[in-house]
């Protein structure tokens, strides 16, 4: 019995009468009495429940139902019946299957996980090595769904406006986003190596000049990174370049695509999604991906800490850029014990931040933590922040960049511990006019904030063509007319207008200490390309893996990726990395000086 006439999920009160095959896995099992064993038969879509009877068919039916194991291939004939006790929860729940024949198609072998069991699942390395029984649990299969809807979305969507899906090459060479690069070693070319694309950047860009005019791809990008809960060293882009656009033009066609997939998969109506600019993100939630879905709101208070004598705080403002900023959080006295406080310290520290000073409100005054310290300006802090009683104040001290990155994500921690997060909330929002290039004090260079391919805003271009190379403060000035998209807290996409001239492009070298001859040598393709003819373009890429972990509200990335990797860059079930054997490696000219793990 390999084949069905209906799946598990489709049969109702119409079916009633009807003689049908259902073939699926047994989700659940109920021996209501030696008589009568009920069994669940799960397939993709949905459940539907098969009755063993003796009385209305023999009684061998439910003998040989009681032989069956959950996760088990079954294949059952029999009748469909209504239900004596309707299941509302399942669409299946008004009938059943009286079975007339069953047969057993696959055995399981204690299975390390079962797919009904969402209460005692196994840890997570369990359900990566058995993937497969993984993906069978109802929730994941739901995921998979989302993801399947949200790239047919994209592709429907874009081709509304005109975009052309068109593939770009996996093996190429070297993809400037910052990233480490896969490689892959040439046979044909001994010693040469290919690159896997972080991005296709160069290629959609290439594609303009070519006069595609809209490009779509639903790619792969390999950045060799460590993961994090939203990070993997392969995933997936929702990739679109479009010319003869302005920002306002991407901005727009970008924002319907997000609206649409909120509306199609969640019912969700969202508003125009406001902008801020990088300045004021990073000024008001020291975050360039502020989640706004609750306060806690930094606020500079430099010039009324430069009135104390606290060391914490005039030690911060002289040094260079040094600031004072503090953080309201309403109603922390009663919930942030002083454990919870000290423990922001240590939090703060991976940032690179001291520690963070605490007080509390307490009537209009300010009483435990550092309260002794900043009595003199008690009343002008209550007001600055617009403090009430039961508050709790926290402080950061320290450079601008520290500062805001410690108090950044301390804002995060915080509203997560005072339960601050609305549920069900959407924020969307454009960050715009970032920086052109940061300076690394680290290496004493600049790099590009998004890419090197990021063109300078319309009214900074005469000012950066003319920047010299040691003008600091100059370069860190010139805003580029690159953004993001950022939903509650998470950048779920990034773009730029792009450079179109030559010359422009050059100069963007220069400033990134890039030679000519260094710059011919990576990019001589794209610098002729621009030489012959390139339309004013720009796009954006948005980060599919990311979009679904939203959908489907989780925060491990893991659970969107049908076959993810761990921590460490394994995929647990098929187990690579793993070792090849010499010969192969002698075909592709390479030797190893690592000693491969053997157990
Ligand atoms: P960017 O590097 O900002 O831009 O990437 C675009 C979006 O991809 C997602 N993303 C990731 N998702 C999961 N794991 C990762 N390691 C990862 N890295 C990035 C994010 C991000 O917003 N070529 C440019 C795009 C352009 O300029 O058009 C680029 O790749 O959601």
């Amino acid at each position: 019995m390999r084949t069905r006439t209906h799946t598990a999920g489709q049969l109702r009160e119409e079916h009633i009468g009807q003689e049908v095959r259902l073939c699926g896995w047994v989700h659940a099992r109920r021996e209501q009495s030696a008589e009568l064993v009920f069994v669940d038969v799960r397939d993709r879509y949905g459940i539907t429940q098969l009755v063993f009877d003796a009385e209305d068919t023999s009684p061998e039916l439910p003998k040989q139902a009681k032989g069956v194991h959950l996760e088990d291939v079954v294949g059952a004939k029999g009748v469909v019946r209504a239900r004596e006790r309707v299941n509302k929860k399942i669409p299946t729940g008004g009938v059943e299957v009286l079975v007339t024949e069953l047969e057993v198609l696959s055995r399981t072998v204690s299975p390390p996980l079962i797919a009904s069991d969402e209460q005692n699942l196994p840890a997570e390395e369990t359900r990566l090595k058995y993937r497969y029984l993984d993906l069978r649990r109802p929730k994941m299969q739901e995921i998979i769904r989302t993801r399947h809807r949200v790239t047919k979305l994209a592709r429907d969507y874009f081709d509304e406006q005109g975009f052309l899906e068109i593939e770009t090459p996996c093996l190429t060479r070297s993809t400037p986003e910052g990233a480490r690069d896969y490689l892959v070693p040439s046979r044909q070319q001994p010693g040469m190596w290919y690159a896997l694309p972080q991005s296709p950047q160069i290629f959609k860009q290439i594609l303009m000049v070519a006069g595609c005019d809209r490009y779509l791809q639903i790619c792969r990008c390999f950045r060799d990174e460590d993961p994090r809960a939203d990070r993997q060293a392969e995933f997936t882009q929702i990739d679109c370049e479009l010319s003869f656009v302005d920002r306002e033009t991407v901005l727009g066609v970008m924002e319907g695509f997000a609206k649409r997939v909120w509306n199609e998969v969640l019912g969700y109506e969202a508003g125009d999604f406001p902008r801020i600019t990088y300045k004021e993100a990073m000024d008001r939630f020291g975050i360039d991906r502020p989640d706004t879905r609750y306060g806690l709101e930094l606020v500079d208070v430099s010039d009324l800490a430069a009135k104390t004598d606290f060391k914490v705080f005039t030690e911060a403002l002289e040094k260079d850029r040094g600031v004072v900023k503090a953080i309201r959080v309403p109603g922390g006295a009663a919930k942030l014990t002083r454990k919870i406080t000290d423990g922001y310290s240590k939090f703060v520290q991976d940032f690179g931040a001291g520690g963070v000073p605490v007080t509390k409100v307490a009537g209009v005054t300010l009483e435990a933590g550092i309260a002794k310290f900043v009595e003199p300006i008690a009343g002008e802090l209550i007001d600055r922040l617009g403090a009430k009683d039961g508050d709790t104040i926290l402080f950061g001290a320290d450079t601008y960049s520290t500062c805001s990155k410690a108090l950044g994500e301390l804002r995060q921690r915080v509203a997560r511990d005072m339960e601050m997060i609305p549920e069900g909330a959407w924020n969307f929002l454009w960050v715009i006019d970032f920086p052109m290039f940061e300076f690394d004090e680290e290496t004493g260079r600049f790099y590009a904030m998004h890419h090197p391919f990021t063109a300078p805003s319309d009214e900074e271009l005469e000012r950066f063509m003319g920047a010299d190379p040691s003008d600091r403060e100059t370069i860190e000035s010139i805003v580029s007319d690159g953004y993001d998209l950022v939903c509650n807290g998470s950048e779920i996409g990034g773009g730029s207008i792009r450079i179109h001239r030559q010359d422009v492009q050059k100069k963007v070298f220069e400033l990134l200490g890039i030679s000519d001859e260094e710059a011919r040598l990576k990019f001589s393709f794209l610098l002729d390309a621009l030489s012959f003819g390139a339309p004013p373009h720009g796009g954006i890429a948005f980060g599919l893996d990311r979009l679904i972990m939203h959908l489907a509200g989780t925060d491990n990335i893991r659970d969107v990726i049908a076959f993810p990797k761990t921590q460490t860059g394994a995929d647990l079930m098929c187990e690579a990395p793993n070792v090849v054997d010499e010969e192969q490696l002698g075909e592709l000219h390479v030797k190893s000086t690592a000693r491969a793990r053997t157990d």
